[in-house]
């Protein structure tokens, strides 16, 4: 998988920087192309001339080296993919603010190829609500981050924030071009976010979905190849979503339009949406004043887009749901599944800490029409978005 594959390797200042010579090794041994860029700082860690020995390339620091220019465009475009390992918290945080100061940055930059980070800082750096937000402004650039482990770290202390091991990587590097064109020619629509029903000009019944799983499985469809549509309610998050058509809406009548519009051309249908299940009978066109009785508001119920686009389900067709539940949470998604004539169904149970709304990780467990249950791990919702493409892809003809 990884053979004449372009690897830009970034190394920055990090003790886990030593792992760099295994990990050259190791994608050198697959048959890969490496160029590495190293950090000012990462030299003090692992030697110029180690990485340029087992990648059989000069190795790179400096944006002008003798008398030459890097030429930080280049690198970055006819590579095809850059990995960073490990990568430092002061990089991450000069990543996420674009600040270039030196080659790796200007190459970063510059990179139009997907770009992994392998990160690796002790425990209290990895938990720092800046380094958090940090790694969560590079998912939203569409940046690929591989999880830390957790072990013994460089401070002595036992906890989060080890870099993956070499072998892990280059495993991580594998899957990600085995899925890269997995879902090539395929279309597929998504929804996701919240759906809002107005009472009146001013307010509205909403609910607190943040629409970060459907963006997150519209980017991991985009970036296994597929043609996606994401109709998106209105997300109080702005989502990087190049290369995706992104369909806004705002009431669950109006994402009902755009989905069934969408639904006969598409090869697969995921709805992650949180759809309103209630509307008001009447919108008021003027706000509605206070006065000194209770207001009831009469609500009429909303079509369920899922079970429409299920009535009109061609062969072939692939329809996923979403079950958010509280309680008896098996055998309500199995009933939705069946009653929405959907070919998998996504649960998630309110009741797992850290799943559903509002979080970066969920627990799901997967139902398939054909009588399977595979239960996942908490995770963040960009590897979640992986597992569920996973099972979606082995569901294709
Ligand atoms: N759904 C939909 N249109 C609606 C309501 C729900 O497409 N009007 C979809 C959701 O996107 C999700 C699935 O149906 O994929 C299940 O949604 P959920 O809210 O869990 O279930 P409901 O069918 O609405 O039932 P309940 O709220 O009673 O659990």
């Amino acid at each position: 998988m990884l053979k004449g594959k372009k690897i830009l390797l970034g190394i920055t200042g990090s003790i886990a920087a030593y792992k760099s010579a295994t990990l050259t090794r190791l994608l050198i041994k697959a048959g890969a192309e490496v160029q590495v860029i190293m950090t000012p700082a990462a030299a003090a860690f692992i030697t110029p001339l180690t990485l340029s020995t087992l990648s059989r390339n000069p190795v790179l620091t400096e944006t002008v080296s003798a008398d030459t220019w890097n030429n930080h465009v280049l690198l970055g475009r006819q590579a095809d993919v850059m990995l960073i390992a490990p990568l430092s918290c002061n990089t991450l945080a000069k990543m996420s603010h674009g600040i270039c100061d030196n080659l790796l940055m200007a190459v970063y930059l510059s990179a139009i190829c997907p770009v992994l980070v392998a990160p690796a800082m002790d425990e209290d750096m990895w938990k720092h609500p800046v380094t958090r937000q940090n790694l969560d402004l590079l998912k939203s650039f569409g940046n690929t981050v591989i999880p830390v482990t957790t072990g013994e770290l460089a401070s002595g202390l036992f906890g989060p924030g080890r870099m993956a091991e070499p072998e892990e990587l280059v495993q991580f590097l594998e899957d990600f071009f085995r899925k890269q064109h997995s879902l090539a020619g395929k279309k597929i629509l998504i929804t996701a976010g919240p759906t809002y029903e107005a009472i009146d000009p001013v307010r509205f019944i909403g609910n607190h979905s943040s629409g970060k799983m459907g963006v997150s499985l519209a980017r991991e469809a985009h970036s296994r190849g597929a043609s996606v549509t994401l109709v998106l309610g209105p997300v109080q998050t702005s989502y990087d979503l190049s290369g995706i058509e992104v369909l806004h809406v705002r009431s669950a009548g109006e994402m009902l339009n755009a989905t069934v519009s969408r639904f006969s051309h598409c090869d697969i249908a995921i709805m992650s949406a949180a759809v309103a299940d209630y509307t008001p009978v009447l919108t008021a066109t003027e706000k509605i004043k206070k006065n000194d009785g209770n207001l009831v508001i009469e609500l009429k119920k909303t079509t369920d887009i899922l079970k429409t686009l299920g009535q009109s389900k061609k062969n072939g067709q692939i329809l996923v749901g979403f079950a958010l539940e509280t309680q008896n949470e098996k055998a309500y998604a199995l009933k939705k599944m069946e009653e929405k004539n959907a070919d998998m169904m996504v649960l998630n149970s309110l009741r797992d800490a850290g799943a559903g709304f509002g979080h970066n990780t969920n627990k799901i467990t997967i139902f398939k029409s054909n009588g399977t249950e595979t239960d996942f791990e908490l995770k963040d919702k960009d590897l979640v978005a992986a597992d569920i493409l996973d099972a979606v892809s082995g569901l294709l003809p």
